[in-house]
């Protein structure tokens, strides 16, 4: 030991899942990509070494398919529909580090590593199989798991594939995978999907084949060029890809393990398939997985299959981006299926930003006006919203901790609710100003300068203009957590603008 204490923040690296360009993104893309968004800047706000990747899923024959009926190569079908997914989460204020296109070079020099070092541990062989085929899953599946001939998740007819392919040896991780669930209770949360990986692996695993002689679209195995990889595996590479498996091993070793946001159609393959080769391969498990579940229109899944999709861009037009974020975080608690409709988003906006978020900004900002000639004044030290205001920050620090953003939400909003009452106690825009007046807006400034550290995270931009209304300078996100949001920092003596509504009442 040196002695020397090197202060290195904490890695935080955070994945969504890589999406299939097969598709236009829709919401159900969106409520992942926009809670990994604020989980990457919520640890951001705690100072971590914060990583967030997302990406596109570019092989596989379900690509292949849609390129051939549009007359074209995948690599231009994909070079097309990538940017739609890229203009959605730029127009959605997604703050990705990296954004990974399984088509990269860099990222078939991974797989191809990670293939070699399961191929030497003695863990793929040649094999027939013969199966029903979902290629919309792109996976097999035995008669018991389907309906009829259709498959549960796309309601379509599965096609019986017979091929020679590479498997993988997933049935020799039965034992180990079993001791990991063990020795990690919290590797996938919630406990309801932790109970059904584990289910799938004590009903005993298959081996799963990792090539296709079908198709070519695809990365090549090393040893056998006539096989390309099955997109699963070549997919699932891509979180230590971009963690630097293949070429910074020093990246890697900061990097990996990371931390998996999924929806529940694909519990399987992060949750059981993906922790075997990686421990075959000699490397280590994700931290955690943290599965959602559906977002759902009139009770059925949305998704490109049943024609029911709905694009962000068209809420964006309606609600802001800071509304549709706020609506996703808020009102869709992370883990069980979630309605989605138009109605519960406008009652969702109408109540937590205009009645009471921007209420709150307008009246004080009203009030300091009149009251104050527009100088906000500093907030009373020992006021009681202080008490409120510690007890709700470790609700929702825990919350975020657990991946629990509405949770975390319901903490703010009750500062928020608690302040909107406390102001409507006292009256200050009745009362003749002087100290007692001062104090009262004084806490409310106080408050809207930690509500807005505090909402950052979710509703970036109106965060910001909340900040500088109330004459602070910066941006809330440059901020760090917990000391930022400890009571009377405000300074007092800055000057608050009134300004437009923040977020206009909509019918
Ligand atoms: O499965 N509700 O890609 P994919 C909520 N390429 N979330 C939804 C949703 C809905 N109705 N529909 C989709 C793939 N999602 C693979 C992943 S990862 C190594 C490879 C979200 O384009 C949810 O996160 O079909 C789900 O897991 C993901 O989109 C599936 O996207
Ligand atoms: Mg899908």
């Amino acid at each position: 030991m040196s002695g020397i204490i090197e202060d290195v923040a904490t890695s935080f690296y955070v994945t969504t899942p890589i999406y299939y360009v097969n598709d236009a993104p829709h919401i159900g893309h969106a409520y992942t990509t926009i809670t990994a968004d604020a989980l990457a800047r919520w640890h951001r706000l705690l100072g971590e070494d914060v990583m967030f990747l997302t990406g596109t899923d570019e092989h596989g024959l379900k690509v292949q398919r849609v390129a051939e009926e549009n007359n074209c190569s995948p690599l231009e079908w994909a070079d097309r529909t990538v940017i739609r997914f890229q203009d959605e989460w730029k127009l959605l204020n997604i703050s990705n580090d990296d954004f990974i296109r399984t088509s990269e070079r860099r990222h078939h020099l991974s797989v191809q590593k990670l293939l070699q070092a399961c191929y030497d541990a003695g863990d793929i062989d040649l094999q027939v199989y013969e199966g029903l085929y979902c290629v919309s899953c792109e996976a097999y599946f035995t008669e018991a798991e389907l309906d009829g001939d259709k498959c549960r998740i796309h309601g379509r007819p599965v096609e019986l594939v017979k091929e020679e392919n590479y498997f993988f040896k997933l049935s020799k991780y039965e034992t180990r995978l079993l001791e990991w669930y063990e020795n990690n209770p919290d590797f996938v949360m919630p406990k309801t999907k932790r109970n059904e990986a584990l289910g799938f692996i004590r009903q005993g695993l298959q081996d799963f084949s990792i090539s296709r002689t079908s198709i070519n679209w695809g990365v090549p195995l090393p040893w056998d060029d006539k096989h390309v990889t099955y997109v699963w595996f070549d997919a699932l590479t891509n979180y230590i890809t971009a963690a630097g498996f293949e070429n910074d091993s020093e990246k890697y070793a900061v990097r990996w393990p990371g931390i998996h946001l999924i929806g529940k159609d694909i519990l399987r393959f992060h949750c059981v398939y993906w922790p075997a080769m990686l421990m075959s391969a000699g490397l280590e498990p994700p931290k955690h997985v943290h599965v959602h579940g559906f977002l759902l229109v009139g009770g059925e899944k949305m998704s490109k299959t049943r024609l029911n999709q709905i694009g962000p861009s068209e809420l964006v037009d309606e609600f802001g981006v800071d509304g549709v974020r706020h609506h996703f975080l808020h009102d869709q608690p992370f883990g069980p299926d979630g309605e989605f409709s138009h109605e519960g988003m406008l009652a969702r906006y109408n109540s937590d930003l205009a009645n009471n978020l921007g209420n709150l900004l307008s009246r004080v900002a009203t009030v300091v006006e009149k009251k104050c000639s527009g100088i906000g004044p500093a907030p009373d030290p020992k006021s009681n919203l202080s008490k409120v205001v510690a007890e709700q920050y470790d609700l929702a620090a825990n919350a975020w901790q657990r991946v629990a953003p509405s949770e975390a939400l319901d903490a703010v909003w009750r500062i928020i609710k608690e302040t909107n009452s406390a102001l409507e106690q006292s009256e200050p825009w009745k009362a003749e100003p002087g100290p007692e007046v001062d104090l009262v807006l004084g806490d409310a400034l106080e408050v809207l300068r930690i509500v807005s550290i505090l909402t950052a995270p979710v509703i970036p931009d109106s965060s910001a203009i909340i900040w500088n209304r109330i004459g602070l300078s910066g941006r809330p996100e440059e901020q760090q957590l917990p000391q930022s949001a400890r009571w009377g920092q405000y300074p007092g003596g800055l000057l608050v603008t009134k300004g437009a509504p923040l977020f206009p009442r909509l019918k």
